[in-house]
């Protein structure tokens, strides 16, 4: 059994598995008596479903030892416009201010301005996770979760090139005189853009020191290509990737065909990905929805 760090993400394509196996393995972590918080980032929330019951962004328990939520990152964005508008208003007068308004809701939603939102809920929750042994992330498919992961990277140099920018503007004004550093350090914007990049800086330490990513992969030879590219990407980040789970594994009553295909696909998983597989969850008749059904699935994971 291996033991996977307090972070853990569950990636991976579209549809192949990332809530249920995410689900599953939250619920054995918190028999094993860890306290877990799961967490669905995914926008098109499917953990409530699959825990039969209804979540939002407050943490709700579920049962011993395990708490859910989910992050909206529609709800983020807004509430996040609304806190730059509340402190713009403090330094800019308001026929500004209505051209910046007009601005913010124009910026709303272009791209990036959600993930960058569901980051700072996604850092948020790992800061306030002190009383959690165990935080499960059931993310989107592969793509995006990808640009989440890559995002403080990204994020913190543009926080970084924003302050200089600012500092250099500041000069211009002549609002910098001797005692600058003072001044330069007094100005709203500067400060909120340094506790953005410090908060940045330290959502990246958590994701390359404390987080495992588990891929979950299904016999299929697209869902194998592309998960093999971003594991790459990641890997080269410096992001711990221990092993894989393999979902949608072929039952005994499945035909000779499919079965002989599935084989040579698992042997094609371990020649093109040098990776250990650490869960195989058989595809069921049935889909594996409810604690109870989950629950039966634990010891098919090999992770905790
Ligand atoms: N081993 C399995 N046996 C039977 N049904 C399964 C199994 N794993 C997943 N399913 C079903 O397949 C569908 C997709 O699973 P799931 O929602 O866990 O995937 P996902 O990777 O989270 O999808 P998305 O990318 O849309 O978030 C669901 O209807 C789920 O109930
Ligand atoms: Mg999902």
């Amino acid at each position: 059994m291996e033991e996977l760090e307090k972070f853990v993400f569950f990636a991976g394509k579209g549809g192949v598995g990332k809530t249920t196996c995410s689900s599953i393995y939250a619920l054995k972590c918190s028999e094993r008596g860890l306290k877990t918080l799961l967490v669905s980032t995914d926008p098109a929330h499917s953990t409530d479903k699959i825990l039969e019951t209804t979540l939002d962004e407050k943490e709700k328990k579920i049962k011993e030892a395990l708490w859910a939520k989910e992050i909206d990152a529609s709800k983020e964005a807004v509430s996040h416009r609304k806190k730059i508008e509340k402190e713009m208003k403090q330094v800019v007068g308001p026929d500004m201010m209505n051209k910046l308004q007009g601005y913010l809701k124009m910026t709303h939603n272009s791209p990036g301005v959600k993930e960058s939102a569901l980051l700072d809920a996604l850092i948020r929750t790992i800061k306030e996770s002190k009383r959690y042994d165990k935080v499960v992330f059931d993310t989107a498919p592969t793509g995006e979760t990808m640009r989440l992961l890559q995002l403080p990277e990204l994020l913190s140099s543009w926080s970084e090139q924003l302050i200089e920018r600012r500092k250099k503007n500041l000069e211009k004004l002549g609002r910098v005189g001797e005692k600058s550093k003072v001044d330069l350090d007094d100005d709203p914007l500067i400060k909120r853009l340094k506790s953005r990049e410090n908060k940045l800086k330290f959502g990246r330490k958590v994701l390359l020191n404390r987080s495992s990513v588990i891929p979950v992969i299904t016999p299929e030879k697209l869902s194998m290509l592309e998960t093999k590219d971003s594991i790459k990407s990641l890997e080269k980040m410096g992001v711990d990737i221990p092993g894989i789970v393999l979902n949608r594994i072929a039952s005994e009553t499945a035909t000779e065909e499919r079965k002989s295909y599935e084989k040579k696909i698992l042997n094609e998983i371990k020649k093109n990905m040098d990776k250990k597989v650490m869960g195989r969850v058989p595809l069921m008749e049935e889909e594996i929805i409810g604690v109870e059904k989950l629950s039966e699935h634990i010891d098919e994971l090999d992770i905790c």
